[in-house]
């Protein structure tokens, strides 16, 4: 039985994509032993608590230095036993010792097609914003293991989703949200799972 902890910040609707697939078996043998937030107003934890998983609130803002929140984060996760990080819209900077420890284990969700619109300041409807600004006709989502850059690990799997001509941000992202992250997160989940994804040279290679 895999045992995965996701993190999350706000809504949590790719948290609730990955429960209903642990609860119908699309996602097998794994459970969600833990979610935790940075921010204990995140709609995700109700999600959680409606669905009696166990859950805890870290919050930056609770510490005096970066140091000791990065402390309490790693201690709270450890704590879950986790053989799977999910990081679902967490927004806050995973302390280095966190990747180390967690390295080939630890998952992020990105709204684009990674190289496209991701690194520092690349994130929620910001993403969505630069595409629309850019002009670009193909948008999508990524699910990549997390190293020590900004979204630049090992890309499990990608989807892309098309422009319209009358995207405003808000629309294009709930679109990238249901026609590729709620499908390829719960997917890269299931495939960690089954134990079909190895790393190799930094790329990842899945086993069909
Ligand atoms: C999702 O679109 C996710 O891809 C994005 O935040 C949103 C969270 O929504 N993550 C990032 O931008 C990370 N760089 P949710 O809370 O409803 O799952």
């Amino acid at each position: 039985m895999l045992r995965v902890v996701v993190l999350v910040s706000g809504g949590g609707t790719n948290l609730q994509a990955i429960i209903d697939s642990v609860e119908s078996g699309k996602i097998h043998d794994t459970k969600i032993v833990g979610v935790v937030s940075n921010n204990k107003n995140a709609y995700a934890l109700e999600r959680a608590k409606k669905h009696g998983i166990d859950q805890a609130c870290v919050s930056p803002k609770d510490f005096e230095t970066r140091e000791v929140f990065n402390k309490e984060l790693l201690k709270t996760v450890r704590a879950f036993s986790p053989d799977l990080i999910v990081l679902a819209g967490f927004l806050v900077v995973i302390p280095p010792e966190m990747i180390r420890e967690y390295k080939n284990r630890m998952i992020n969700i990105h709204p684009s097609l990674i190289p496209a619109f991701c690194g520092k300041g690349y994130y929620g409807l910001k993403v969505h914003e630069a595409a629309l600004s850019r002009g670009v006709k193909i948008v999508g989502a990524t699910v990549h293991f997390v190293d020590e850059g900004t979204d630049t690990g090992p890309i499990i799997l990608q989807k892309a989703v098309e422009v319209e001509e009358d995207d405003t941000k808000e629309s294009l992202q709930l679109r990238v949200m249901q026609q590729a992250e709620w499908k390829i997160l719960p997917e890269a989940i299931d495939l960690f799972a089954r134990g079909l994804i190895k790393v190799e040279d930094g790329k990842t290679v899945i086993q069909k």
